[in-house]
């Protein structure tokens, strides 16, 4: 395991929160390798709109819906693929194991909506993001990764970073 490190972000528009997932899509998809961003933060304070973000800068052209009730929405991008989850309404380990969560985050890039519930079930490829409610447009956004290094998240962040 590398160091944990962190970078703080904030956003003053739901677009900015959009913005910001394009930045963070594009780069896992020029990236290449696997990684599962899971996502924390109260209901409402921007994951699914995150995700959008992301999905769109991943190459996703379809629309990007909220998976709280499906659990889990597949898009496929040429030969490659994005699994979004919201696990808000699972309880327990063996609906992870149910729903096949271990192979879709495992060596794939993966998105998972309310991550905290399960914190220990997420592969070691994993960059957390933290959301927070600043105001009806605001929000403090934080990267958290033992994964991916300080120079990574600060080149993700780009513009959003506090103090750029
Ligand atoms: N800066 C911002 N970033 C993200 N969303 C914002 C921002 N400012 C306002 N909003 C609004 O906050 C709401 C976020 O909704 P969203 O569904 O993305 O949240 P969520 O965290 O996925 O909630 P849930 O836990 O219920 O699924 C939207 O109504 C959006 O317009
Ligand atoms: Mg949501």
């Amino acid at each position: 395991m590398k160091d944990k490190v962190q970078v703080h972000l904030k956003t003053y528009t739901v677009e900015d929160t959009q913005q910001f997932g394009k930045l963070l899509g594009a780069w896992v998809k020029q990236n290449g390798d696997p990684l599962c961003i899971a996502l924390v933060g109260d209901l409402g304070t921007g994951k699914t709109h995150l995700s959008q973000g992301i999905a769109k800068g991943f190459g996703v052209t379809e629309e990007i819906t909220s998976p709280t009730f499906a659990i889990m929405n597949t898009y496929d991008v040429n030969r490659t693929h994005l699994y979004h989850f919201d696990v808000y309404r699972l309880e327990d380990i063996s609906e992870l194991e149910n729903i096949g969560f271990y192979e879709y985050t495992e060596d794939c890039v993966s998105i998972v909506e309310w991550a905290d519930k399960f914190p220990h079930e997420l592969p070691d490829e994993t960059l957390w993001i933290y959301l927070t409610r600043i105001d009806d447009t605001s929000r403090s956004i934080t990267l958290v990764s033992d994964y991916l290094t300080a120079d990574d998240l600060v080149e993700i962040g780009g513009p959003y970073v506090v103090g750029n």
